[in-house]
């Protein structure tokens, strides 16, 4: 048929072609099909062999973790009298400017407070001196707890005291219910840094504070050897013996016994702070006056005099 008017007739097919059409059709289909129910097979395995990794790497990792509490908590069992009140308020860390000098709580009166590894309990003592309204501390040894109990008796003052691992549930500590939460030297103690700020955010009401110190992480990068657990100068100078983005954990002796320890990047405080919904308002990273201006006399002076040993972080819920 000739087209004149430049309109398409349909075209006329004969049955041979479609017969063809057919069959092509259908061997398209089917092939189409097949690739899908492959793809979504190998997909469905793919994901079945991601699932067990992961939850084999969630195992491997919740075993390590759990060995790693418990290889802490003996420590702490074992030596809490040496702990004794060394490292509480108004101390913040090793060569660190006190809560004398920084005034971060400011005035606790009736406030509100929970401590994340109370150890024996004199930061508990501190705010209750300052006439806190509600004290809570939470550490995972047992011996700490019952001399933080001891001492705050002996000295009329009560805390509600919770013996476990931060990184576990917590569920009898109220949420939204703290102006603060602090922990003075207990925090990099943790096995799971994100889950731990997370809980932490939830115990706090909307604007409620958090403050914690820790060692500053170049303390374990430059002059220290974990092995022999002291300052090592070499040649006058701050050797780097360990990566700084080494966040691996490791041993180290103490008291003739040994603790399990990682050293995080300041990134990864931030970062952990940041997605549990905390704004930042100050982070101290700096050694008191007394090391900064001492006549270099010994490793450990000369070394706090290059760079920070401990760090303090005050964060805001938002
Ligand atoms: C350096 S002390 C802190 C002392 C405390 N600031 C005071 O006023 O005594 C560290 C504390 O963290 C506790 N700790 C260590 N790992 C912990 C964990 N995973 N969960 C809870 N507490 C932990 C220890 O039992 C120890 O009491």
């Amino acid at each position: 048929m000739h087209c004149t008017t430049g309109f398409n007739y349909p075209q006329v097919k004969t049955p041979t072609q479609i017969f063809k059409t057919a069959l092509r059709n259908a061997l398209y289909f089917n092939i189409a099909f097949a690739k899908k129910i492959c793809y979504n097979e190998i997909q469905i395995r793919a994901d079945i062999i991601n699932n067990r990794k992961s939850n084999l790497r969630e195992k491997i990792y919740y075993m390590e973790s759990n060995q790693i509490i418990k290889k802490n908590k003996n420590y702490w069992n074992e030596n809490a009298d040496l702990w004794f009140g060394t490292t509480a308020l108004p101390e913040y860390g090793v060569k660190f400017p006190t809560e004398d000098d920084l005034h971060l709580f400011g005035d606790v009166s009736g406030k509100k407070l929970l401590e994340i590894c109370c150890g024996s309990g004199h930061s508990l003592k501190y705010h209750a001196d300052r006439n806190a309204g509600e004290l809570w501390g939470i550490d995972l040894s047992e011996k700490q707890l019952e001399n933080a109990k001891k001492l705050l008796s002996e000295n009329g003052c009560f805390a509600r005291l919770i013996c476990s691992p931060m990184e576990s549930s917590l569920e009898e500590i109220p949420k939204e219910y703290f102006d603060y939460v602090y922990s003075i030297y207990g925090i990099g103690w943790t096995t799971d840094l994100q889950g731990t700020f997370d809980k932490i955010s939830s115990f706090l009401k909307k604007d409620g504070i958090f403050i914690f110190s820790w060692h500053h992480t170049l303390n374990y990068c430059a002059a220290w050897s974990c092995g022999e657990r002291k300052v090592m100068i070499e040649n006058d100078q701050l050797v780097f013996h360990k990566s700084y983005f080494d966040e691996d954990y490791f041993t180290m002796p103490v008291d003739g016994s040994e603790i399990v320890l990682c050293n995080r990047k300041i990134s990864t405080y931030v970062n952990a702070l940041a997605n549990a919904g905390f704004v930042i308002e100050q982070m101290i990273e700096q050694n008191d006056k007394q090391t900064m201006g001492s006549a270099d006399i010994n490793d450990a002076d000369r070394k706090a005099k290059m760079l920070p040993i401990s760090m303090c972080f005050k964060a805001r819920k938002l």
